[in-house]
């Protein structure tokens, strides 16, 4: 638990690693821990230790405003417990003192790396979360007529995609990026208390989270009058070239970082057709791009960040592996490298793809995601 002020504390939420390895993802963990011995070559011997209940014959019942089943309701026992993990449970007063600090980064790392490639069941629980964030895009679009009159219509999208995840899941993945004009070219921006203005674009990078802790992570650039304009749409297009290509370098044995340069590549032809570069060599397209152009996707949203060098960021894709391809052009406002109507549009499109044997699939193609597409898809939905 962690103290939010006083007596209250922030919402807890297990350590990923505990989520995957036990299958409880509740705040009712809170406290709790895995221990694993190593056993000889059968691997380990997992004991859970956790906090047995608190109820109403026990005095914590009333007493205790953190755990108390009064306060915060009931909870598994242990028997419960062992019968929905298949491990050992034992009182968390049994753990033993200590730990080893000096291993805690190899642990990560181990961990890390063994949550790269998703079995079946965990794709299936990242499709839920692309299909919970669809909806939540769904949401936002119909509420964009409403939005548009509000001081602050960025925090009304971040309220209706935040109220379908907590609906639909444990919540947001992450904090929602509603990002109206020149905000979408800062990177992060979740302060999200802008006005929404409808000669401009939203960008929208917005996630799921299951109850079993998987998110999705997906970004449309959406124009909120309903239709791109001709600058609007010509800045979409090459970023959306650019994912075509992301998406097309995608296959086993393809070095992670193939579909980052095959994007690239496209921004910084895209940019010298323009103008705005002399020619697409060297880095000088990086000024409009700023980060890579995807990552890993699990329990976390960079899921896997642990992971060695060699695992991941240098390693090769893997079937079963579900990564985010999300290439993007941000034209800052005050920036005198670009002609002045390319100035403050940012675009970035951000889709969710599981690595297949030939290939990959798409989770969340139920978005649209070319300029037409996207104009017909909110126009249904506005208008309906
Ligand atoms: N919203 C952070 C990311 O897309 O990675
Ligand atoms: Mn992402
Ligand atoms: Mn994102």
């Amino acid at each position: 638990m962690r103290v939010r002020s006083n007596d209250c504390d922030h919402r807890f939420r297990p350590h990923s690693a505990y989520a995957w390895l036990t299958g409880l993802t509740g705040e009712d963990q809170a406290g709790h821990v895995l221990v694993l011995e190593p056993d000889g070559p059968r691997g380990h011997e997992a004991v859970l230790h956790l906090r047995p209940r608190s109820p109403r014959t026990d005095n914590g019942f009333y007493r205790d405003r953190r755990y108390g089943e009064f306060w915060v309701g009931r909870r598994a026992d242990l028997a419960e417990a062992e019968r929905m993990t298949g491990v050992r449970c034992v009182p968390l007063a049994e753990l033993p003192p200590g730990r080893n600090a000096a291993v805690d980064g190899e642990l990560a790392t181990v961990l890390s790396e063994l949550r790269l490639v998703k079995d079946p069941w965990e794709v299936g629980q990242l499709q839920l979360a692309v299909d919970h964030t669809t909806t939540g895009f769904e949401d936002v679009v119909r509420a964009l007529p409403c939005a548009l009159g509000k001081p602050r219509g960025e925090r009304w999208i971040e309220g209706v995609f935040g109220l379908r995840a907590r609906a639909e899941g444990n919540g947001t993945g992450y904090e929602t990026i509603a990002a109206s004009g020149a905000h979408a070219c800062v990177l992060h921006w979740i302060r999200n208390d802008g006005p929404l203005d409808a000669r401009e674009l939203l960008l929208l990078d917005a996630g799921v989270e299951t109850d079993t802790l998987y998110t999705a992570d997906i970004t449309r650039t959406l124009p909120l009058s309903g239709r791109f304009s001709p600058v609007q749409r010509q800045v979409y297009e090459l970023v959306l070239a650019a994912q075509d290509a992301g998406i097309a370098a995608l296959r086993p044995g393809a070095a992670f970082r193939d579909f980052h340069r095959a994007a690239m590549r496209v921004i910084a032809e895209g940019l010298a057709e323009w103008g705005v570069l002399k020619n697409a060599e060297g880095e000088f397209h990086r000024r409009y791009t700023l980060c890579s152009s995807g990552h890993m996707l699990g329990i976390d949203l960079h899921d896997c960040a642990q992971a060695r060098a060699e695992a991941y960021l240098d390693g090769v894709l893997e079937e079963g592996q579900v990564l985010t391809v999300e290439p993007g052009l941000y034209l800052q406002p005050d920036d005198e490298t670009l002609p002045r109507e390319l100035r403050g549009i940012g675009v970035r499109i951000e889709d969710d793809l599981v690595i297949t044997a030939d290939g990959a699939r798409l989770m969340s193609g139920a978005l649209p995601r070319t300029p037409d597409g996207v104009e017909e898809w909110m126009g249904a939905l506005m208008e309906g």
